[in-house]
């Protein structure tokens, strides 16, 4: 299977050695009979976990009745999955666009900014990932991932994460949109204080340019809340637009922007679309993955791990800090984080490195229990 897989596919991923068969919560069963801890959750997109049985039903109840149809009809699916997105967003976010992936959202937020400002140029973060077609990847100033999209869409300036007074020297009457991941994952899972979300949202106020947060990641309750929009540490922060995909359907294919009055009333028929957005089977998924989290307190049960976990990791000498929030967490180590995740593979544990060669992402799903961090942390403190 792996040798047709290597043969048949273009190689643009370096893959673990596992060959996925099955997945059940926090578990990902491999063809061999292997079973791994998944605290990478698939690319942080297994967020209720692996097949989850709430998930599952309504996917197979909705293929059953309607696959897909597209945006030109009505359907009860997609007005239940909007009403239910709207509904746990913090207030001002109050209109949904579906669309499939988390680039999607971001190339949709972007221009939806560019629309209701008239202006073209975008302020975008050193550090900070955003998707890699055209406009998403020159909006990503990490790593060599803009020299890749090659040639860049003009008009997109960086600024310093964290340093206000570097985006307030780039916010001039130009500028459509300051988009940033608020918790920065790829380049090692960095935050900034609040009082820089608090700073940014006055500057886009005083300058009339729209706030937009990348909650690819971060969003559907990785943090332990709904959104890192609107929470404690981001100073209570609400963006004109939050962009959502990864976790939000479970697995099946999904992205999402949420916008406010404002945003919405410059947005006409035709501005923005796509076939895929807003299909049944989509919708379905993301009505249940929000249910499924909210059934089974997955965000009570986020914070009350994170809190278990950081005691643990504190017990680990090898361990530094422990970077971002929830079950967003980059683990820093005194020394490279590369052996440690191959060790935690060959003891069947899946972890993410990240852009900081010492810091292991943990991504798990967020009914992630006490019982499986102490798997974990056994095997990480091996010596
Ligand atoms: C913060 C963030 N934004 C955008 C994306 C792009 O999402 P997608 O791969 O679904 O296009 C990713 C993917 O890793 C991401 O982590």
């Amino acid at each position: 299977m792996m040798t047709n897989e290597d043969q048949f596919q273009l190689a643009t991923y370096k893959k673990m050695p596992i060959a996925a068969e099955r997945g059940e919560g926090v578990w990902l069963y491999a063809s061999n009979g292997d079973k791994y801890l998944d605290l990478y959750g698939g690319h942080a997109v297994a967020g209720t976990g692996h097949c989850h049985p709430h998930v599952v039903e309504a996917i197979r109840e909705q293929a059953g009745e309607l696959l897909f149809y597209s945006n030109l009809v009505y359907s009860g699916a997609r007005a239940r999955a909007a009403e239910k997105l709207v509904s746990i967003a913090p207030g001002a976010l109050t209109k949904t666009f579906f669309c499939n992936s988390g680039t999607e959202a971001n190339e949709n937020a972007m221009r939806m900014a560019r629309m209701a400002t008239r202006r073209e140029k975008i302020i975008t973060f050193t550090g900070g990932f955003h998707g890699r077609t055209a406009d998403a990847i020159s909006a990503t100033f990490l790593g060599k991932y803009r020299e890749i999209g090659k040639p860049n869409v003009p008009g997109h300036l960086e600024a310093e994460f964290g340093n206000i007074e570097s985006v307030r020297e780039l916010a001039d009457e130009t500028v459509a949109a300051i988009m940033l991941e608020p918790i920065q994952s790829m380049a090692g899972v960095r935050m900034a204080e609040a009082d820089f979300h608090r700073s940014l949202r006055t500057l886009c106020d005083e300058r009339g340019i729209v706030l937009i947060y990348d909650e690819v990641q971060t969003g559907v309750g990785r943090t332990g809340e709904w959104f890192f929009a609107g929470s404690e540490a981001g100073g209570g922060v609400v963006p004109d637009i939050v962009t959502l995909a990864k976790a939000l359907g479970s697995g099946v294919p999904v992205g999402a922007c949420l916008v406010t009055d404002p945003i919405a009333s410059h947005i006409k028929e035709n501005d923005l679309g796509t076939t895929f957005g807003g299909g049944m089977l989509a919708m379905a998924a993301v009505t249940a993955t929000l249910e499924a989290i909210e059934n089974d307190r997955m965000l009570s049960n986020v914070k009350r791990v994170e809190a278990y976990l950081r005691r643990r990791l504190a017990e680990v000498e090898q361990v530094v800090a422990v970077h971002g929030l929830g079950f967003l967490l980059g683990i820093e180590f005194a020394d490279k984080a590369e052996p440690i995740h191959r060790r935690l593979l060959d003891r069947k544990i899946i972890t993410g490195t990240s852009s900081n060669p010492k810091v292991l992402r943990l991504l798990p799903p967020l009914c992630l229990r006490e019982e499986h961090i102490d798997i974990f942390i056994s095997a990480t403190d091996e010596r």
